[in-house]
């Protein structure tokens, strides 16, 4: 562990006795007001989720709670469900005209699926779905922006047993042909474009580049959102409104086996391409949709609103499968935040009187910047709880958001929790946990949660180390797909099969609250989004003219981290201006415009061991000019100072 972790632990220590209550009349109508849930839960953590597990439909019940052979886990075994069948079919005697989903568009047209409306559109598409070929244990990629037919597309695909794997729309054509040919997917639904920030983008475009890489596809299917002129390859692509006019409008749902693939969701971690995380369908309907009720405290009248994209793990399990599973009316935007102004989420929070709404501590941050004028215009009486996930929030942004958009009266869930797990984890719960500006607190119940040194010891409180969890949950990930080694030695083998590392430093204070300090491996977290550092640098190096690069992560005000590049160059390139925008559009095209570098330092050598290791930890001091530590082990310590006078001059 660097120097670097334990700096941090002293800057959030600072911020550690602050105890806000949760307000009184929120704990009094909360689903979940009583403590005892953490005692019982701890007990007998088994019949805790057995016990939830009721709260799922089933089609046939488990014969067995948990198979645990470390690291391996299967729950509810031998139990028979469907994901769409719960988020869908069972409401439909109680809800059927409720409103399922609510979607506005970046021009403000609004469009709306009740649940009647939600089962006959997924059962279409499901069965348009068979029609084109898809069968039972196919993989599906769906490329698409933020409409209503993404989500639909997921739960026809649940509906019919084949795995989604959902690639985010801002993502380049190349990364979306990494990720069919890792899945080795047929069949991709995308559309023709969508607005961000008033312009077209011409998504189908991007598309057909992305699978000109990909041999696997054989068929795409286009939903036309914008109406605008596209090309359609006859025999490829054919087109949503199309196939679904035929198919026929009842779906029998697949009884699917718990411990089958639900979807995969591709992920960056510390090596090589991004890894598809593997979920299944029992324990992950469970754990998403008691999380979504415990967490959010869903109630029957809520409207609520995650503006994470669906192309992430929190808009698969926080727009889709939590809160559908709840039978609750889902709030989806479709474009940027300050468009076509800076007060647009407060608009669409006043006017459809939305009263759950979680975010990214980046986008707060943002609003902050921005300034309490925005929600000022606007009446968010309706909110009554606020949440944030992505990365850790500072008190400053917290505080900003419990007063100018919580009015002081509504409790915020800072919920930790990962793409490889599925569920939300670490929480407070809003009838419950006093909370701490910062803090994610405590584990949810049933979560066993410690912060260890690199032998397994428990670090006491006031001390860094790395954050694991100690026993299986039941929306954990299975497998990294096509490669169970790298799921055992990232996850299971630091200190043996049953304990899970996150891949985040943490530590307690003196009430057992969680801090979260920020990954340990190489994955800088981007606005709450995961890039992997060789991702980053095998696109610079791909460049003609580069010879080596290395990323790091930088402080960024808004994004938590921003992209920084160090850049080696054959001798003969010229060290300019328009070589570093050229390495700017190349991230931009690879990877895509989050990841775009923040700022590029031209140089001739690199921070090295004696055996030409990059020192990252060195590197990262260097990018944020924190003071480097032990520099004896380097073969070229003369190199520090030299980059970090580079770095200055950038600024
Ligand atoms: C970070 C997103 C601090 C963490 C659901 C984790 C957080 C990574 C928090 C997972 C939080 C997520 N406080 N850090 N509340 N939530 N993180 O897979 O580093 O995109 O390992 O899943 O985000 O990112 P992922």
């Amino acid at each position: 562990m660097g120097a670097w972790i334990m700096e941090e632990t002293i800057e959030s220590k600072l911020e550690e006795y602050e105890l806000i209550n949760p307000p009184e009349d929120f704990v009094k109508q909360a689903n979940i007001n009583d403590p005892e849930v953490y005692k019982r839960a701890e007990d007998n953590p088994e019949k805790f989720w057995e016990e939830l597990a009721e709260h799922i439909d089933w089609f046939e019940k488990w014969k067995r709670v948990l198979g645990w052979e470390p690291p391996h886990a299967k729950w509810f075994v031998g139990g028979k469900l469907n994901a769409s069948y719960n988020c869908i079919d069972r409401h439909i005697n109680k809800r059927g005209e409720k409103t399922a989903i609510l979607w506005e568009g970046e021009k403000g047209d609004i469009r709306k699926y009740t649940y009647n409306e939600l089962l006959e559109a997924t059962s279409r598409f499901a069965n348009a779905l068979k029609n084109q070929g898809v069968e039972k244990g196919d993989i599906v990629t769906i490329y698409m922006p933020m409409i209503p037919e993404a989500v639909i597309a997921m739960l026809a695909c649940a509906r019919i047993g084949a795995p989604h794997s959902v690639v985010f729309a801002g993502f380049s054509a190349d990364a979306l042909a990494d990720r069919i040919n890792n899945a080795e997917s047929k069949y991709v639904i995308t559309t023709d474009g969508y607005y961000r920030r008033g312009k077209i983008l011409e998504h189908k475009n991007k598309t057909d580049e992305g699978i000109s890489k990909a041999e696997t596809v054989e068929k795409v299917i286009v939903v036309n959102h914008l109406d605008n002129e596209i090309e359609i390859k006859p025999g490829r692509d054919v087109w949503w409104h199309e196939i679904i006019e035929s198919a026929d409008s009842t779906c029998e749902p697949e009884k699917m086996d718990s411990e089958d693939m639900l979807f995969l969701m591709y992920t960056s971690g510390t090596t090589g391409s991004p890894k598809g995380i593997v979920h299944t369908t029992g324990g992950y309907m469970v754990g998403t949709h008691v999380t979504a009720n415990w967490v959010f405290d869903l109630k029957e009248d809520d409207i609520y609103w995650c503006s994470a994209d669906v192309g992430w793990i929190t808009g698969h399990s926080y727009i889709v499968y939590g809160p559908l599973s709840n039978g609750s009316t889902i709030f989806m935007y479709e474009g940027a935040p300050d468009y076509p102004d800076k007060d647009r989420f407060w608009e669409m929070i006043e006017k459809h009187k939305i009263t759950i709404f979680y975010t990214a501590p980046t986008a707060v941050r943002a609003f902050m910047k921005w300034g309490s004028e925005w929600p000022e215009k606007h009446d968010l009486s309706s909110l009554r709880l606020l949440g944030t996930v992505g990365e850790p929030i500072n008190p400053d942004p917290w505080w900003w958001y419990y007063k100018n958009i919580g009015y002081e009266k509504c409790p915020i869930v800072d919920t930790w929790w990962q793409t490889e797990t599925g569920m939300i984890l670490i929480t407070p719960l809003p009838g419950i946990t006093p909370m701490k500006p910062g803090s994610p607190t405590n584990p949810f119940p049933g979560i066993k949660a410690s912060v260890l040194d690199d032998e397994g010891n428990k670090i006491e409180p006031g001390h860094g180390g790395y954050l694991a969890i100690e026993r299986p949950w039941p929306s954990m990930i299975r497998t990294v797909y096509g490669d169970e080694e790298r799921f055992i030695n990232t996850y299971w083998s630091k200190w043996g099969p049953d304990k899970y590392m996150t891949e985040d430093a943490a530590r307690l204070d003196n009430d057992n609250y969680f801090w979260i300090l920020g990954r340990v491996d190489d994955v800088i977290n981007v606005a709450g989004h995961r890039l992997g550092t060789m991702e980053l640098e095998s696109a610079l190096e791909s460049h003609p003219d580069v010879v080596e690069a290395a990323v790091e992560g930088i402080k960024d005000e808004i994004k938590g981290e921003a992209v920084f590049g160090y850049v080696i160059l054959s001798s003969g390139s010229k060290e300019d201006e328009k070589l570093k925008q050229e390495l700017r559009d190349k991230i931009v095209k690879d990877i895509g415009p989050i990841a775009k570098p923040k700022g590029i330092v031209f140089t001739d050598d690199l921070p090295k061991t004696r055996s030409g290791k990059i020192m990252r930890r060195i590197l990262k001091a260097i990018t944020n000019n924190k003071d480097e530590g032990d520099t004896s082990t380097l073969q070229n310590p003369e190199i520090v100072d030299e980059l970090k006078r580079k770095v200055k001059e950038l600024d």
